[in-house]
């Protein structure tokens, strides 16, 4: 991205000063890029004294990090056993077949993907799904469509699914 070294420049020199700065620093990034820039590993390695291996390892523990530069449509289903037993695992079927089971599908100009994420804490409200950072509670199959159609997802199912729903679910 144009102008992105200057960017990457002032988000880590706000966080410079604080010798618990680097992992701040990566999620300003990671936020305003989608992703960790190439060009930021030398200037966070510089500033924080960090490795690239070391700052590589604190990417990969951390679930919000990615290095794929893909926009913020992140769909997350949880795959916790109260909400699996509400039939989440019926919307994660679902999502994988409309997207092809592909971890990231492009919609437009647009990426999004698809992760299963553990219990959220609120199993009493499940099935939960979050659309980047919206929560939706109690997550239908139906209920699903209408939220990917917020986000401009045309909830189509390939042709010949098959797709069951419990009896809930439906
Ligand atoms: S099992 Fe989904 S919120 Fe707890």
């Amino acid at each position: 991205m144009k102008g992105s070294k200057k960017i990457i420049d002032e988000i880590v020199e706000r966080y410079a000063s604080d010798p618990g700065g680097l992992i701040p620093a990566l999620l300003k990034i990671h936020e305003t890029f989608g992703s960790i820039p190439e060009e930021a590993y030398p200037v966070l390695s510089q500033k924080f004294s960090a490795t690239r291996l070391q700052i590589l390892k604190i990417l990969n523990f951390y679930d919000d990090f990615t290095s794929d530069p893909r926009k913020k449509n992140v769909i997350r289903i949880c795959d916790g056993f109260t909400c699996n037993d509400k039939g989440s695992h019926y919307l994660m079927e679902k999502m994988k077949l409309m997207f092809e089971t592909r971890k990231k599908m492009s919609v437009g100009q647009e990426i999004y993907s698809v992760e299963s994420i553990p219990c959220q804490g609120l199993c009493g409200f499940g099935p939960i799904m979050i659309v980047n950072n919206q929560v939706y509670i109690a997550v239908t199959a139906e209920k699903a469509d209408k939220i990917l159609s917020e986000f401009f997802i045309e909830p189509t199912l390939p042709k010949n699914s098959n797709i069951k729903y419990g009896k809930n679910y439906l």
